[in-house]
């Protein structure tokens, strides 16, 4: 099929996504418009999604040790911040050497609009709304002589990338960065398929809810008529691939508009739209991939509670 000429990103990327033959799909990173970046929160909340306790836990305990393997003056970037709810803990501590800023990089504008909000009494923060590598450059660029950078990956955000697209993407952010500045990488471990079926799936519905949105704001943005009550969320384990799929499954057969993207689709029973992979790890395999990237992983703290490790890389 030829593509239209179309007006945005989004448009093209639902287009290339939903018309294609075989298996549907749309990018993850659209899940996080306004609506999407506030039940993101949500999720971080519930009891089954214990990830992002494990993540804060960690940065809590770790925050000095971590500090202390990067002296000097340091710049601390943020690539997808949210909120950066969990970030203060890094903040909190570096304030007591240092006078900080701090450049959280994020597509979900609402998200840092509460970011600049919540962590704006620890440093001065500078959001920086674009996607991870185009905002990283702009950091890179307006680094003093002398100083560190710092880049935070927390949540294990790189599970969302396929693992060749993982490594082509650590080594972009390496060739942003000069040798001795630093990653923090936030890695969700495997556990068992009950306990992360369950953190894709809450009973309470907020991650349907979340992966849902994604039609509402194609229905909003681009002038689609996705009825949502005609779709379901699917999670499912792959455990050969060590990933979690998110899918929107279609209830019935049914015939969708969706104007601005030039499409007007059919869907089977059954049928599923694919909108988000989470790889998970196993501790031993950061390092390799760090290697292979640029990186020697010279630290790595794992949660007691939740299999979820930060990994502290430095580019050599
Ligand atoms: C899984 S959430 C993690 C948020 C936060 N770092 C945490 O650990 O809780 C992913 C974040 O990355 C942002 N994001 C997704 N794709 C992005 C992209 N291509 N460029 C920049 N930010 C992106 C989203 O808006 C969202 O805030």
């Amino acid at each position: 099929m030829i593509a239209p000429a179309l007006d945005s990103e989004f448009a093209r990327d639902v287009w290339a996504g939903l018309g294609r033959d075989g298996q549907k799909t749309l990018p993850c990173r659209y899940l996080y418009d306004s609506v999407g970046s506030a039940l993101f929160e949500a999720i971080t909340n519930l009891p089954e999604y214990g990830l992002t306790r494990a993540d804060a836990r960690i940065l809590h305990k770790h925050a000095g040790t971590l500090l202390d393997r990067l002296p000097g003056p340091l710049l601390v970037a943020e690539l997808g911040s949210g909120t950066g709810a969990k970030t203060s803990a890094i903040l909190q501590r570096l304030r007591l050497r240092q006078a900080v800023t701090y450049y959280p990089i994020d597509v979900s504008g609402a998200a840092l609009a509460s970011c600049a909000q919540c962590l704006g009494p620890l440093a001065e923060v500078v959001p920086v709304e674009s996607s991870y590598l185009e905002g990283l450059r702009v950091v890179a660029a307006r680094r003093a002589p002398g100083e560190t950078l710092l880049v935070l990956f927390l949540g294990s955000t790189i599970g969302n990338f396929e693992p060749a697209a993982a490594l082509d993407f650590l080594g972009s952010v390496r060739l942003c960065l000069m040798n001795g500045d630093a990653v923090l990488l936030g890695t969700d471990l495997v556990k068992p398929v009950e306990q992360l079926l369950a953190a894709y799936d809450d009973p309470a519905g907020v991650t349907a809810a979340f992966n849902l949105n994604l039609l509402g704001r194609v229905n909003r943005e681009l002038g689609g008529d996705f009825n949502l009550r005609r779709f379901t969320h699917l999670a499912r384990y792959r455990q050969h691939e060590q990933r979690i799929e998110m899918y929107l499954r279609s209830r019935v057969p049914q015939c969708v508009r969706i104007p601005a993207a030039g499409l007007t689709l059919g869907f089977a029973a059954g049928e599923t739209i694919w909108t988000e992979s989470s790889y998970k790890f196993r501790p031993d395999q950061i390092s390799g991939k760090a290697a292979a990237a640029g990186f020697r992983l010279v630290d790595q703290w794992i949660d007691a509670e939740w299999p979820f490790a930060e990994n502290l890389l430095v580019a050599i």
